[in-house]
């Protein structure tokens, strides 16, 4: 196995190839695209991926693919799914792929995990359904009508991301996330609610997280200020960690408390019972279908050929845009406002996995890794920092994320829809052909400006534009859809781990700001 992908043959013909004169994007779309198309078009699990304005060549394509096999991405993916200690600093199992495997088999990582596995699922789908049915009431004999989850970091951005993403199907208990320990944040959710009809669900995988319990405590009071007799509480607070023991000393009951493991990363949790929040939003069944979505993108994953893999190619083109093209941000910009949050959670899976400096072996990583990724809502983006994309110094590879159907119920949904789309499709080619000074000068004598002043106005008015682009495609934004794209992004960050050769699945630049934070809370009494 590699130590650092550096002396790799690929490698080397990558840089070769990222030495030649690479020809702008407008060159390589001008006419015909469907050979493009053909070559940069992948489809798996209900999602497309258009990359046919990457600023690569088939060749390229090829030295990639062959990266990823030099690399041998496949035997670690295997190894990963097989549940061997890939997470070598912490001696732990990275298996969040076991946390949606098929119910009917046990699946690559054993029947004894299976089994664990869809036991806690089980359960947190009852418990779900039985809040969203009334039939689990609080002290006063009310049914619970709002539930407040208090968590952080993974333990709050996969689930509520996806409760803004699927929120058409929210038809149970609202359900509030609160994350920060500032109090407003709190208070901002509890002022509006009735204690007695309200359950807190604290979700932590340490239970240590100071900004958690801070926020648990405060919200423990709140209840018996509003009426909670301390013996009731604990019918309306429910823990959701990986240690037990810590929320059973705290008097939170067995029957609501439930449980993940340590081999479950934060960041990658989302599909265990940390997504009880969103279950109860949408219902058990509709949770399992996020499963399934997710199944099916592993599927995929495990076993399509690495040419027509879908998060080995998104990998290999953040790979050559990043270590090749020496891009060092990555823009994420959904379209679907429902996805408004769904770029915050791939900057934590991705930049929380990726962002090291270290090769496993413990060596000083010799490339570039885990890129700076962030963005937010294209369409509002378009109106904000697009126009350093287009006209800035820096150049920043773009994926944008958009629905193919609307399920909106307005009377002119279809117009927001074709509106929204055609924005999409239509910044993804500004990025790539530009205008350059000449047809700008052209477009300007049109309307009449010639001469200096016009060349000078033309250097203000022109786009280099060969910013490459992903666009993926989703038919529908249903759980399944979303599964399978949550689930392509953890992929992706695992081959880029995989080819760099670091860690992605410990987090210990975390804890020194930790460590200072309670230093100073002792220092200060
Ligand atoms: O500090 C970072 C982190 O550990 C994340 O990795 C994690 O998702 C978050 O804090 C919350 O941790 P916990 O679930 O243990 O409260």
């Amino acid at each position: 196995m590699h130590s650092t992908p550096t002396t790799l043959p690929a490698w080397q013909l990558l840089t070769q190839h990222a030495a030649e004169p690479q020809g702008h994007l407008r060159q390589m779309l001008d006419g015909d695209r469907s050979e493009r198309f053909d070559l940069f078009r992948t489809h798996a699990a209900g999602l497309t991926l258009d990359a046919s304005r990457q600023r690569m060549s088939a060749a390229v394509q090829d030295a990639l693919l062959s990266l990823a096999d030099q690399a041998q991405v496949e035997a670690q993916r295997d190894a990963m799914f097989r549940g061997d200690p890939i997470n070598l600093t912490e001696d732990r199992p990275v298996l969040h792929a076991a946390l949606r495997g098929d119910p009917a088999q046990a699946g690559p990582w054993g029947a004894d995990i299976a089994a664990d596995v869809e036991r806690e699922l089980s359960r947190i789908c009852h418990f779900a359904d039985a809040v969203r049915a009334g039939t689990l009431k609080g002290h006063s004999g009310l049914p619970i009508t709002d539930v407040v989850n208090i968590g952080i970091g993974g333990s709050d951005l996969g689930p509520r991301m996806a409760s803004d993403a699927l929120a058409h199907l929210a038809d149970g208990p609202k359900v509030h996330y609160v994350s920060n320990p500032d109090a407003w944040a709190l208070y901002a959710v509890l002022r509006d609610l009735k204690p007695e009809q309200t359950m807190v669900v604290v979700s932590s995988k340490t239970f240590t997280t100071q900004e958690t319990m801070t926020n648990a405590a405060s919200a423990r009071q709140w209840l018996i200020d509003g009426g909670c007799p301390e013996t009731s509480l604990r019918y309306h607070q429910v823990a959701i960690t990986a240690t037990p023991a810590k929320p059973a000393e705290l008097g939170y009951a067995p029957e609501q408390t439930f449980l993940f493991w340590d081999w479950v990363g934060g960041r990658y949790s989302l599909w265990s019972s940390l997504g009880l929040p969103l279950a109860i939003a949408i219902g058990g069944s509709a949770f399992r279908d996020l499963l399934a979505g997710a199944r099916a993108m592993d599927e995929h994953f495990t076993s399509a050929p690495l040419a027509d893999n879908m998060p080995v190619l998104l990998a290999l083109y953040g790979i050559w845009n990043r270590n090749f093209l020496h891009m060092p941000t990555h823009l994420i910009v959904p379209y679907a406002s429902r996805l408004v949050r769904f770029t915050p959670f791939v900057q934590q899976m991705d930049m929380e996995s990726n962002g090291k400096r270290t090769h496993i072996n413990g060596d000083l990583a010799e490339v570039d890794t885990g890129p700076i990724v962030w963005g937010g809502l294209g369409i509002d983006g378009q109106h904000a920092y697009f126009q350093l994309i287009h006209q800035g110094q820096h150049q920043v590879p773009v994926d944008f994320i958009g629905v193919e159907t609307e399920d909106t119920p307005l009377p002119m949904a279809g117009t927001h829809h074709n509106v929204v789309n055609l924005n999409l499709r239509a910044q993804a080619e500004a990025m790539a052909f530009g205008r350059s000074y000449e047809d700008t000068l052209a477009m300007m004598k049109k309307d009449g400006m010639e001469g200096p002043a016009a060349q000078a106005m033309a250097r203000h008015r022109m786009f280099e534009g060969n910013i490459p682009s992903n666009i993926l495609w989703l038919d529908a934004l249903t759980p399944a859809r979303l599964g399978a794209l949550i689930a392509l992004y953890e992929h992706k960050v695992f081959v880029q781990a995989a080819i760099w050769r670091i860690n992605a699945y410990d987090q210990w630049g975390v804890e020194l700001g930790k460590t200072m934070a309670k230093a100073m809370e002792q220092k200060n009494g």
